[in-house]
């Protein structure tokens, strides 16, 4: 089992374990009642995880809310939804709010605890691999709004993270390589981190790629352990993205744009990530701020992976540009990117000529 703790520099209070383990949804009581004195808890997740995993955790203390699954139920409608069975069932404010499921339950749930009475403790339970690396980790809690994506929400820590490397066995392959986009990232910023350790992650995911891609236990737990130091270490320096954390949306400057004038529909998250990282690469190419031997060993780490590239189809520029500008990530009117600058190493960078963001699409 792999314990590892989150700090937050800022609120000493906010300090969380994240447990990594096989099978640990079985003993999953034992563990929240452990970090939490919850007496009753509340269960978010969707049709399609209640089906797989709910039985985990149903005993006598808990009541569930079962949302339909999808990107377009992270919203205030459904979180209302969440909020009046939460007041429905009368949960109290030393009770606890546990998330099942992958980012956009976690999202939700953790929203529904940010503000249900004030703040009640949240457990995360993220059952995708994009979830174990990167949404449960962290607090950023939020639902969409029709004019934005993650729009409406809040910074509220979890109290717990129980990651079960099992259930990724019945992610699908889409969603797995969804997941694998975000963890890829980690090691085109691993530097910049500034974590307390030296994974090498860009050369683990490079001699590990064989075993990553068959979902063997030991080199996803030691994956996802990694991507989780990282993102704490981030975190803690920053919890609120006042400076460093905007470098956990490595690509994803182009990915939001992507994603929002596809009407979050064609893609996945993940997949708009993997084709932002290859646009923010050909841009950084292009101003000469990378060389072209690392812009052609980071292209090809992501092509090993088999991971989206290229949009399939030419998007209108102006749309494009316009999405982009629309996004939260926008700084005084400029746009904000996370910028390669060597292997393993980002920047942040604004003022960067329209002209230039639009020559690869
Ligand atoms: P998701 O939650 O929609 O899950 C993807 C699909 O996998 C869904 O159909 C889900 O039902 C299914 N699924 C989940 N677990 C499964 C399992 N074990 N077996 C089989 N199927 C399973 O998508 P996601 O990629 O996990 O998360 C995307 C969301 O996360 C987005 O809303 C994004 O904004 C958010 N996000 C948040 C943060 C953050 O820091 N809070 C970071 C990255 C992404
Ligand atoms: N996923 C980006 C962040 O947590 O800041």
């Amino acid at each position: 089992m792999t314990v590892l703790n989150v700090r937050i520099k800022a609120t000493k209070e906010s300090s969380y374990p994240i447990i990594i383990e096989e099978n640990i949804l079985e003993k999953a009581y034992e563990y929240i009642l452990k970090y939490t004195n919850a007496k009753r808890f509340l269960v978010v997740t969707n049709d399609k995880i209640f089906n797989l995993y709910g039985e985990y955790l149903r005993n006598d203390n808990s009541e569930f809310i079962v949302l339909p699954d999808g990107e377009v139920y992270k919203s205030m409608d459904y979180l209302n939804k969440i909020l009046d069975k939460a007041l429905e069932i009368k949960l109290e404010r030393k009770d606890a709010i546990i998330a099942l499921g992958g980012g956009v339950i976690g999202d939700m749930a953790g929203f529904a605890a940010a503000i249900y009475q004030r703040g009640i403790d949240f457990i995360q339970i993220p059952t995708t691999l994009l979830a174990q690396v990167d949404s449960s980790v962290g607090g950023k809690v939020a639902v969409n709004h029709k004019l934005g994506k993650n729009m409406l929400g809040a910074f509220y820590q979890p109290k717990l993270v129980l990651s079960d490397t099992n259930v990724l066995k019945t992610l699908d392959e889409r969603q797995f390589k969804t997941g694998l986009s975000e963890v890829i990232k980690y090691a085109f910023i691993e530097k910049t981190c500034n974590a307390e350790e030296n994974y090498n992650f860009y050369e683990f995911l490079k001699e590990n790629k064989e075993k990553i891609c068959r979902k063997d236990t030991k080199a996803l737990k030691e994956l996802i352990t990694i991507c989780c130091k990282l993102k704490s270490a981030v975190v803690n320096q920053d919890e609120k993205e006042k400076g460093l954390r905007a470098i956990l949306n490595f690509g994803h400057t182009y990915a939001h744009a992507i994603e929002n004038i596809t009407n979050y529909e064609k893609y996945t998250h993940g997949e708009a990530v993997s084709i932002g990282m290859k646009l923010i690469f050909d841009l950084a190419l292009s101003l000469g701020k990378i060389s072209e031997e690392y812009y052609k060993d980071a292209i090809s780490l992501i092509k090993e992976y088999d991971l989206v590239t290229s949009l399939d189809f030419t998007p209108d520029k102006e749309k494009f540009y316009e999405a982009m500008k629309s996004d939260k990530k926008v700084s005084n009117q400029s746009i904000v990117f996370v910028m390669p600058k060597n292997r393993k190493e980002v920047e942040i960078e604004n003022n960067i000529d329209k002209k230039h963001i639009l020559q690869g699409i």
